[in-house]
């Protein structure tokens, strides 16, 4: 490929367009576009604020040094972008700010001699202003609102001042001077607030029990960050100023006073760790993103500590210490829906059950087994905790749900609901009648209830026989949840060895259950256990499910329609 012309140095030009654009897609709230006003009037050199809003009109009064000449006023408040000196403004950095204010109304500025007006409404292409002289000369500068309440109407002012108020105060909570809304300040002064801590480059006043760490550049507001990325909430307002984005509300990253301010968090928080005696839970992130995802040294009185903080989750949902969790030969990651086994495994030692949730907030989405092995693997070295002996392994968690696919647990009556219990006690109640059905060798057996993940009953093949919870519970969400329930009584009783562990169904049971539950006996069973069951919900007062309820009001319609020998007499003659 040959070149035709030699490169040609050009420059980028601006469309008037995009003035609107960047006034538009910064605007986000009318509390943000007042607190850029405000900043502007610090900014003037104002010593104090005043904003009043009343019928939909909003001024924004300082006494600043307002607008001097007309050269002034073309040259910063018609160009838009023109770049500030090093250090001539506390906040102004872009030369764009005022336009937020553009969106919610038309906006009037006064101050000196003149006055300027914008209405960015109708104004599609063009987009300007309108500049007048006056006789008389205004203090400082005013800028006056006037715009549409109408909540349905895009860019509307707020209907009701008291919120605009609450949303303002917190907007510029610690600026320097008094801000007055309608008459009552609205800001404490950084010198009067109460903070808990102080250094070159901020306040700061932290708690362990806000979810929300609230930044402030200078006394306003730019972000409210969650309180789990540095292990401590509160609120954070900087001495110098952040460098930010042009909508002012986000950091931008390489900010030198930040990444100061941030280690001054991450300092008080491992301070604190020294002294509290269980984490809250948005305290552990930072505590595993400290461990896990940085180098950075722990001493050894902290990681003794952290060893035996509590704050690791069970299967149980207890909180546990890594010491007591990750001291282990094997470790497991839930795969949460197997509970009855992972309670197994880690009550009998098998393998400590890592639950998903402990570690998932230090990966996206889902934790995978790698992710187990990696973390696990680093929160043991960064803790120096010893396996038992010398060494661990992790084991996938489907290991376990094969080789212990019987495990069960017994449920104590007491545990039961109500109506899991009612539909207990109906199935003991007809657990002769049952039994008659197989008349298996060994006689009638005792039926309890548990809880498995994989079977939904068993026996020892003599004595009981045990139902899963879920079962029981069927019976009121499914139509046949009765049928189902005597089926598997039934076919628990046509086992004459223990269904725990692997069993297999022969011929015989095969013959034997199928004739169990051909048996005419065996409908007027079901029909018999269901009426039980609704005639034990009137007497508890139990509410059916929608199903049962259709289904017995349906029923009991039919029967007022019933055609008797009497009635089909008197249709007769
Ligand atoms: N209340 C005021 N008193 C005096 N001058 C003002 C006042 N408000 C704005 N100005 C002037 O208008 C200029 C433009 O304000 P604008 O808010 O758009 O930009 P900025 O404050 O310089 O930068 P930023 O975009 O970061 O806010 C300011 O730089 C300042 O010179
Ligand atoms: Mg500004």
């Amino acid at each position: 490929m040959t070149a035709l012309t030699a490169p040609e140095a050009r420059q980028f030009t601006v469309h008037p367009a995009i003035i609107k654009s960047i006034i538009r897609e910064q605007a986000g709230s009318p509390d943000k576009a007042i607190a850029e006003l405000i900043m502007n009037s610090v900014d003037a050199g104002a010593t104090r604020v005043d904003i009043t809003f009343e019928d939909g009109t909003l001024t924004i009064k300082d006494d600043g040094r307002g607008f001097s000449s007309r050269e002034e006023i073309l040259q910063v408040f018609e160009t838009f972008g023109l770049p500030h000196e090093e250090g001539d403004a506390i906040y102004g950095r872009f030369r764009v700010g005022r336009g937020q204010i553009m969106v919610y109304g038309k906006v009037s500025w006064r101050s000196g001699h003149y006055e300027m007006v914008a209405d960015l409404a109708g104004e599609v292409e063009n987009f300007g202003y309108h500049l007048q002289e006056h006789d008389t000369f205004a203090e400082g500068c005013t800028v006056t609102v006037t715009g549409t309440t109408d909540p349905y109407k895009p860019y509307s002012l707020p209907h009701s001042s008291k919120s605009l108020e609450r949303d303002l105060a917190e907007m510029v909570a610690y600026v320097a001077v008094p801000v007055t809304f309608n008459g009552t300040v609205i800001n404490t002064l950084p010198s009067q607030a109460d903070w808990t801590d102080e250094d070159d480059h901020a306040f700061y006043s932290l708690n362990r029990t806000d979810w929300e760490l609230l930044i402030y550049n200078k006394g306003v507001m730019v972000a409210k960050q969650q309180a789990h990325w540095f292990g401590v909430g509160g609120v954070v307002n900087t001495k110098q100023p952040l460098a930010l984005n042009m909508a002012r509300n986000a950091i931008l990253c390489g900010c030198d006073v930040w990444s100061r301010i941030k280690l001054r968090l991450k300092a008080h928080y491992q301070k604190r760790l020294a002294r509290v005696q269980q984490l809250k839970d948005h305290e552990v992130p930072a505590l595993l993103e400290w461990i896990v995802h940085t180098d950075d040294p722990i001493p050894h009185e902290l990681q003794r500590k952290i060893r035996s903080l509590r704050f690791m989750v069970d299967i149980f949902g207890n909180k546990q210490s890594p010491e007591k969790m990750l001291t282990a030969e094997r470790f497991t990651l839930h795969d949460r829906t197997h509970i009855t086994i992972a309670e197994h495994v880690h009550r009998s030692g098998m393998a400590s059950v890592i639950m998903p949730q402990t570690i998932g907030m230090l990966t996206r989405g889902n934790p995978t087994d790698q992710d187990a092995v990696d973390i696990i693997g680093r929160l043991i070295k960064r803790l120096a905790i010893f396996p038992p002996n010398g060494k661990s392994y992790f084991k996938d968690f489907q290991f376990f749900v094969n080789s212990l696919d019987d495990t069960t647990d017994d449920i104590k009556d007491s545990q039961l609901t109500n109506e899991e219990m009612l539909v207990l006690r109906i199935a003991r109640a007809m657990n002769v009648e049952i039994y008659n059905l197989v008349r298996a060798p060994g006689g009638v057996r005792k039926i309890s209830a548990g809880k498995a993940d994989k079977v939904e009953a068993w026996t020892d093949g003599c004595s009981y026989i045990q139902i899963d919870r879920g079962i029981l519970k069927n019976v009121r969400h499914h139509k046949c949840g009765v049928n189902k329930l005597v089926a598997l009584i039934v076919h628990e009783y046509c086992h004459g060895d223990s269904t725990s562990g692997t069993h297999s169904h022969d011929y015989d049971f095969y013959q034997q259950f199928h004739e169990a539950i051909l048996d005419p006996d065996f409908g007027k069973i079901v029909d018999a256990f269901f009426r039980r069951y609704v005639s034990g919900l009137c007497r508890k007062g139990i509410v059916p499910s929608g199903e049962h309820g259709q289904h017995i009001k349906q029923i009991a319609k039919l029967a007022q329609d019933l055609p008797t020998r009497s009635t089909r007499k008197a249709a007769a003659s």
